[in-house]
């Protein structure tokens, strides 16, 4: 897709990877609404990229709901919804509140897919537009401490190739963006419990992963939506493990549907 003036609704847009997408994606000329929940970080945002700000707390079911058809009053019909905000749990299971757990799960995985539904609506309806789902490498293999963040990724991840097989036929497209760690707050913060960094440290030493800028992913994102790519994974050198815990499931969508998952049907990069 051309991303010159296209109507780009991103969400989490004031955090490391948000900020890093919005630059990135105003820099190949696309049209940002803005979405977080503080106002002073997005209103710099905005002299920054030349987006529109659209205040919003996606734990709120109401203001979810309205999201997409406020930020087509702001800025015209939506091109691409890029659902980004997220939040990390990092901690023993046995040591999380309720109250935590509900809210990575409203965020990670409910907020998206409502987010989904209601830009399907005005996407259906003009055929066309993208669908970009942040998910992380945790969605293909989970690390300690992790254990809600990951099943709220799986989820992600897994509902994005299950949209994908819905809109088969349509012009209506998805992009599943599954991340490793990227140098962030958020990282730091998930490397505060010991048994994460552990688990961090081995995966450095063993080369399996490496961290990678925000700006970095984010490059990846706007070539892979350039490109109409429908799967993204960083960083490349994760590729081959997150196959192997992958080629099971591949084996049994085709018995099972007769058609590959969306993932590898798609090609990955
Ligand atoms: N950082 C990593 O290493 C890493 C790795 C893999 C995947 N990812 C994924 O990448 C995405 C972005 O991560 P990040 O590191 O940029 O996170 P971050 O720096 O913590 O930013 C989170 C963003 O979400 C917004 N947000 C939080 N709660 C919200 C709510 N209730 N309503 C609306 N917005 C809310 C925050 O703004 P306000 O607080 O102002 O609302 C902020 O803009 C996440 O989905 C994450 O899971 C990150």
């Amino acid at each position: 897709m051309d991303l010159r003036g296209a109507h780009v609704l991103l969400t989490g847009a004031t955090g490391e990877v948000g900020r890093a997408l919005a630059h990135s994606l105003a820099g190949r000329g696309a049209r940002l609404t803005l979405v977080a929940r503080s106002k002073p970080d997005l209103t710099a945002l905005t002299f920054e990229t030349g987006g529109r700000a659209l205040p919003a707390d996606l734990l709120d079911a109401d203001q979810r709901s309205h999201l997409v058809e406020r930020a087509e009053e702001l800025n015209g019909p939506l091109d691409v919804l890029v659902n980004n905000a997220g939040v990390e749990t990092s901690q023993h299971v046995a040591d999380e509140d309720a109250g935590s757990v509900e809210r990575a799960v409203t965020l990670n995985l409910h907020a998206p897919i409502d987010l989904c539904r209601t830009a399907l609506e005005s996407m259906l309806s003009r055929d066309r537009g993208t669908i970009v789902n942040v998910s992380s490498l945790s969605a293909v293999s989970s690390v300690p401490g992790m254990a809600t963040y990951a099943a709220t990724k799986a989820g992600l991840s897994h509902f994005t190739s299950g949209l994908q097989a819905d809109l088969r036929g349509t012009g209506v497209r998805t992009l599943l963006v599954e991340l490793g760690p990227i140098r962030s707050p958020m990282i730091e913060r998930a490397r505060a419990y010991p048994p994460t960094d552990a688990a961090f440290a081995r995966l450095f030493r063993t080369r399996l992963l490496s961290i990678i800028t925000a700006g970095r992913a984010a490059e990846a994102v706007c070539d892979a939506l350039e490109r109409d790519r429908r799967h993204l994974r960083l960083p490349r050198r994760a590729i081959p493990y997150a196959l192997l815990t992958q080629a099971p499931r591949e084996l049994a969508a085709v018995a099972l549907t007769g058609v590959p998952h969306a993932m590898t049907r798609a090609g990955i990069r």
